[in-house]
C-alpha cells in the first residue's frame, strides 16, 4: 500500500490523521482553559517528543502561560531504582508556579512519576500533566495524567513528534506499527 511508510527496518501504517489530532489538541486546551481560567501556569514540554504537541497546544490556550522546554536525562541507577530520569533545564523560578508537564505520550508512567516526584521534592506545589496520548493498559500507577488527548491500546506509534530510533517526528499524521511487519 502506498500510504505505508518505512522507518529503518519497520513498516508503519496510518493511524490518526493530523485533522483528528488537531481536534484532540483543541480538546486538551479547552480542558486546561476551563481548569485554570485566569490563573497563570507554566507549560513544561518534555523534549523531544512533545515539541509539535506543545507548539499546537499553546496556540489554543487562553490562560496566561509561560513555556519552558526541558529535557530528560536517563541513566541506569541501582538494581532497585532501575532507570533514573532527571529533568534538565527547569529554572528555580518556575518551580514555584503552577506546572503543567507536557508529554507526547504516557506509557508505563515511569517517566512522568519520577519527574513529578523530583519537582515536588524540589518544592513544587502544583504539578500536573497534559499528554496527547495515553496507553491505559501499560500504565502502572493509580493516578492517570490530568489532561489526556486520546487513549490508545499498547501499540507503538510514530509521527507528530514521536520517533522510531530518531525518524518519523516530522510526519503530520500518527502512524502505527504494521501488524506482523
Ligand atoms: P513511560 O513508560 O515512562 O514512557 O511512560 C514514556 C516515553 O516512552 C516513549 N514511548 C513511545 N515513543 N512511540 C514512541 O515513539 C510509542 O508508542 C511510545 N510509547 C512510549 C516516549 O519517549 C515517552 O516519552
Ligand atoms: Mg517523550
Amino acid at each position: 500500500m502506498n500510504n505505508e511508510i518505512v522507518l529503518h527496518d519497520l513498516t508503519f501504517v496510518p493511524y490518526i490523521s493530523s485533522k483528528k489530532l488537531d481536534e484532540h489538541v483543541k480538546n486538551v486546551a479547552q480542558k486546561i482553559n476551563e481548569a485554570y481560567k485566569n490563573q497563570a501556569v507554566v507549560l513544561v514540554p518534555i523534549l523531544n517528543g512533545s515539541f509539535l504537541f506543545a507548539a499546537d497546544l499553546v496556540r489554543y490556550l487562553t490562560v496566561p502561560c509561560e513555556v519552558e522546554f526541558v529535557k530528560v536525562q536517563s541513566y541506569e541507577g541501582t538494581e532497585s531504582t532501575g532507570t533514573v530520569r532527571e529533568l534538565i533545564g527547569l529554572k528555580e523560578e518556575h518551580i514555584r508556579k503552577k506546572i503543567i508537564l507536557v508529554e507526547d505520550i504516557v506509557d508505563t508512567g515511569n517517566t512522568l512519576t519520577q519527574l513529578k516526584t523530583q519537582l515536588i521534592n524540589a518544592g513544587a506545589e502544583h504539578v500536573v500533566c497534559a499528554s496527547l496520548l495515553f496507553k491505559p493498559n501499560a500504565y502502572k500507577y493509580s493516578t492517570p495524567p490530568e489532561f489526556i488527548g486520546i487513549e490508545i491500546p499498547n501499540h507503538f506509534v510514530v509521527g507528530y513528534g514521536l520517533d522510531y530510533d530518531g525518524l518519523g517526528r516530522n510526519l503530520p499524521d500518527l502512524y502505527v506499527l504494521k501488524p506482523n511487519s
